[in-house]
């Protein structure tokens, strides 16, 4: 039985902040953001979404009522929880207008915990094929104004159903994972913004990278060459870059350049949205498969996912007939459509995100997002739809 992707859907928030800008008022050459980092665009994140919003927001864009009906699972990916205790799945399940006869569990493992969420959801759609899974990797990139991470953060969440017979993207069996206690990015339970060890933590997830992909080589008798595409975690486009130049470096550089090319199609949306943390891998997937003009039905793609901390996994999938019927193409309109703030608005809306309030009521008139947070009243999160 094949089980997989059958729905891929995005949402950021509607407002950027201009990559060459924000280099300019850090007294940096843009070009180290826009070609060393490889960023254009960072999504903000105001103080009316949080990681729940953004995830129902993201699956609002996939979800028919028939998907509803048979979704029994959801599994909300996030290392942005709103609470220490409660769920988020609990609260986007409810948002969402889900059965409640279902199973909701939020996941933590940094950056990977999505892909953690996809593997576990393939599990119980083969013990059962009839009912489809949701998951969804949501978070917000915080590492604090004018740190050495700042140019890497973002944010927004992607949102997937997994079911049998999947219309896009049918996972294949074999995947390889590499596991270590590490200390390359890391947020104490105390802190809003991520704690980092910038160099170590680039050279961990290209290790991680050589080990899961020669792992994943050996196990399975695949080579390069049976991959269309390798997609990468993309904390800035310039690490899966990176990762990438190690993919190739034994091969014609003649053929290296289709997969240099799918990258570009692979990081398209990653560059204007900056750092998903955990949707970043899949925001990846969904830009080569809308904007890639080579792929075919029948191609094999290699995932890479990396969470700090550390998990690495390097998986596989064919690409479905007629997958880009199934595309919902919603992604250019919903960057095009965004709006710019200045470096000090970004500054605003970064140090006015909800805390540790007990009491606060937030104006959600200029937020066009369906999903929004209109506040906290005796520590309690207040969600609406609009
Ligand atoms: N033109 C072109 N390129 C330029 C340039 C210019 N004018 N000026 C600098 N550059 C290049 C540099 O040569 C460098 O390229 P290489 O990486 O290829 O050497 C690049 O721009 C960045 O420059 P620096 O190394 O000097 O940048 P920095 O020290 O200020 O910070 C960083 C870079 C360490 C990535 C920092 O942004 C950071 O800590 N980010 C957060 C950590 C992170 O994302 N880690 C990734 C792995 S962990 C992970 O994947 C999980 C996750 O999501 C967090």
């Amino acid at each position: 039985m094949k089980i997989g992707i059958d729905k891929i859907g995005f949402y950021t928030s509607h407002l950027y902040v201009d990559m060459a800008k924000l280099a300019k008022k850090r007294n940096e050459d843009p070009n180290k953001y826009l070609i060393g980092i490889g960023q254009e665009k960072m999504a903000v994140i105001p103080p009316t979404q949080d990681a729940v919003t953004l995830a129902a927001n993201a699956a609002d864009t996939i979800l028919t009522e028939e998907d509803k009906e048979k979704i029994d699972l959801v599994l909300v990916a996030t290392e942005s929880g709103v609470d220490n205790s409660k769920s988020s799945a609990a609260y986007v399940s409810e948002l969402l207008g889900l059965k409640h006869n279902i199973r909701t569990l939020e996941l933590k493992q940094a950056c990977y915990a999505a892909t953690a969420g996809i593997q576990l959801a393939k599990g119980h759609i083969s013990l059962n094929p009839h009912k489809k899974a949701l998951v969804i990797g949501t978070d917000i990139a915080r590492y604090g104004l004018k740190t050495p991470g700042e140019p890497t953060q973002g944010g927004g969440a992607v949102a997937m159903v997994i079911s049998a017979d999947p219309a896009v993207l049918a996972l294949e069996d074999a995947s390889s994972y590499y596991a270590k206690d590490i200390m390359d990015f890391w947020r104490p339970l105390s802190q809003t913004e991520a704690m980092v060890d910038g160099k170590y933590s680039a050279n961990v997830y290209l290790e991680f990278f050589e080990q899961v992909f020669h792992d994943f080589q050996e196990q399975t008798g695949l080579t390069l060459r049976d991959f269309t595409a390798l997609l990468f975690h993309l904390p800035y486009t310039k690490q899966g870059l990176k990762a990438l130049r190690l993919a190739v470096e034994n091969i014609d550089p003649t053929q290296a350049t289709k997969y240099f090319n799918e990258f570009e199609a692979s990081r398209k949306y990653n560059k204007l949205t900056g750092n998903l943390y955990t949707g970043s891998l899949y925001l990846s997937l969904l830009s080569l498969l809308e904007n890639s003009d080579n792929l075919q039905a029948g191609d094999r793609l290699g995932l890479f996912s990396y969470g700090s901390g550390a998990q690495g996994e390097f998986f596989s999938g064919i690409l479905q007939e007629n997958y880009r019927q199934h595309l919902t193409n919603k992604t250019t309109s919903l960057l095009n459509k965004r709006q710019e703030v200045s470096v000090a608005e970004y500054e605003k809306l970064f140090n006015s995100v909800l805390t540790n309030e007990k009491n606060r009521t937030l104006d959600t008139t200029s937020d066009p997002a369906t999903y929004v947070l209109t506040g906290i009243k005796d520590f309690k999160r207040q969600y609406q739809k609009k």
